[in-house]
């Protein structure tokens, strides 16, 4: 039989690592598939690193859209991130009859709707596994593994630079902005780690999970984001002592109401297995109404496990490449014409426990303030700690809370602030027990 001829645009660290499996593997990728994977074309600004790359049978050219307009190619293979060259070149890819895989989050959780819908108009598969969690099949798990299941909530270690301080932070009681420093010498963060650590790389994971998880159009928008680098080693320390860890989670959830899709710095129970997932790891926990909770790990970046899942989808298009889209497993788990517009929630009306520092006055009456105004809330308190505070006339009270409405607690807080033996901000984190 004919090879299924490949071209790659973009042949950088995950480009790279592409290259190396499809050749490192090719027997065994060859017998899955019932034919060969050929990659026949790449293009690339650096046409000497590539041509070593790929070796002298690809032909290297330096403009994209050679490639994705090229009349012998199957499937183009986008892995140039971002979302203006990388979307025209998607859109072109598919306007041309050709699959597509990429591994571009940003672009599937921006555009995701627009390109799906492109895409089963030209009748071509888009897939982009490599895309959530690196090399986790994720996509693959919520599309197929768990379809029989309603799903009731993911949360997810999706970003694996801000999993990597917050492991620090806790492993060597450094603050942020030194852990930083370390993850950027490691060449773990970005020089502009803004992305990973404000929260918007794990926002387009978790707002690509919500939707194959629901059956929703990705809502990217809509996603409510609080990143890491706010956070306050003490507090690190304090939920250490009450046996919490701190991790970023990208979270969603259906609720009668609507759906919570958000990601925020959450304190969850060290006993749980995700506050066991350290460094620059990742893990998707994905509680399913018949299965159960279900944990995925692995390596959430770097070229080989990348690699892994872009040419896992290669090999999934090859397999069904003589096959109608309208047969295969649906872009979002859910067919098309049954995409559903469910309300994703705004964080008012989300539903938490948290976790609360207060810096107050050490006097007589102070604490049942701060309960009395929880109470007016309806706020139960699961524990309250006091700690010394840097001076001798105030204190630190740390309060984990029950669950409640954010609306709630946003009222709450802010009453507790107005109180005049209250000083400063309320530090408030969520808090996941995990255990409904
Ligand atoms: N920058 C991401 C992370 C990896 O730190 O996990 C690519 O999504």
């Amino acid at each position: 039989m004919n090879p299924i001829n490949v071209g790659l645009v973009g042949v950088g660290t995950v480009g790279g690592g592409t290259v190396q499996v499809l050749k490192k593997n090719a027997e065994e990728i060859s017998r899955r598939v019932g034919r060969d994977i050929r990659l026949l074309m790449a293009s690339s600004k650096d046409l000497d690193a590539a041509k070593q790359i790929c070796g002298d049978d690809v032909q290297i050219v330096a403009d994209a859209f050679e490639v994705v307009r090229a009349k012998d190619i199957d499937i183009v293979v986008e892995l140039i991130g971002g979302t203006t060259i990388a979307k025209e070149l998607i859109l072109e890819a598919i306007n041309h009859g050709k699959h597509v895989v990429t591994a571009n989050k940003k672009l599937i959780a921006e555009y995701g709707n627009e390109i799906f819908s492109l895409a089963q108009q030209k009748q071509v598969m888009v897939m982009f596994e490599a895309a959530v969690a690196g090399g986790i099949p994720i996509i693959k798990t919520l599309r197929e593994g768990l379809a029989a299941n309603n799903i009731e909530w993911i949360a997810g270690i999706i970003n694996g630079t801000s999993n990597f301080i917050l492991t620090e932070m806790r492993d060597k009681g450094a603050s942020f902005t030194d852990v930083l420093k370390e993850a950027q010498n490691l060449g773990y963060a970005e020089a502009d780690p803004t992305f990973d650590i404000e929260g918007n790389d794990a926002g387009h994971k978790i707002t690509i999970m919500s939707a194959l998880a629901y059956g929703i159009p990705m809502q990217f928008d809509a996603c409510s984001l609080e990143g890491i680098s706010h956070l306050d080693g003490k507090d690190i320390k304090y939920a250490e002592e009450l046996g919490y860890r701190v991790k970023l989670l990208g979270i969603t959830r259906k609720t009668d109401q609507g759906i919570e899709l958000r990601v925020h710095p959450t304190l969850i129970p060290e006993s749980c297995l995700l506050a066991n997932v350290n460094g620059v790891m990742n893990a998707v926990y994905v509680k399913g109404n018949v299965v159960g909770p279900t944990l995925s790990y692995g390596a959430g970046a770097g070229a080989l496990p990348t690699a892994s899942a872009v040419v896992a989808d290669i090999i999934d298009i090859a397999r069904l490449i003589n096959t109608s889209p309208n047969n295969c497993v649906p872009y979002l788990a859910f067919k098309s014409d049954h995409i559903k517009n469910i309300p994703i929630l705004p964080m008012e009306q989300i539903h938490s426990s948290y976790y609360l520092r207060i810096c107050a006055k050490d006097e007589v009456g102070v604490l049942s303030e701060v309960t009395r105004l929880l109470a007016e809330q309806n706020i139960s308190i699961e524990a309250v700690i006091q700690k010394d505070a840097s001076n001798k006339q105030d204190a630190e009270i740390v309060i984990l809370t029950h669950g409640t409405i954010e609306h709630n607690m946003n009222k709450a807080i802010e009453n507790i602030e107005a109180l005049s033996t209250t000083h400063g901000k309320v530090i408030r984190i969520r808090m996941e027990p995990f255990d409904a």
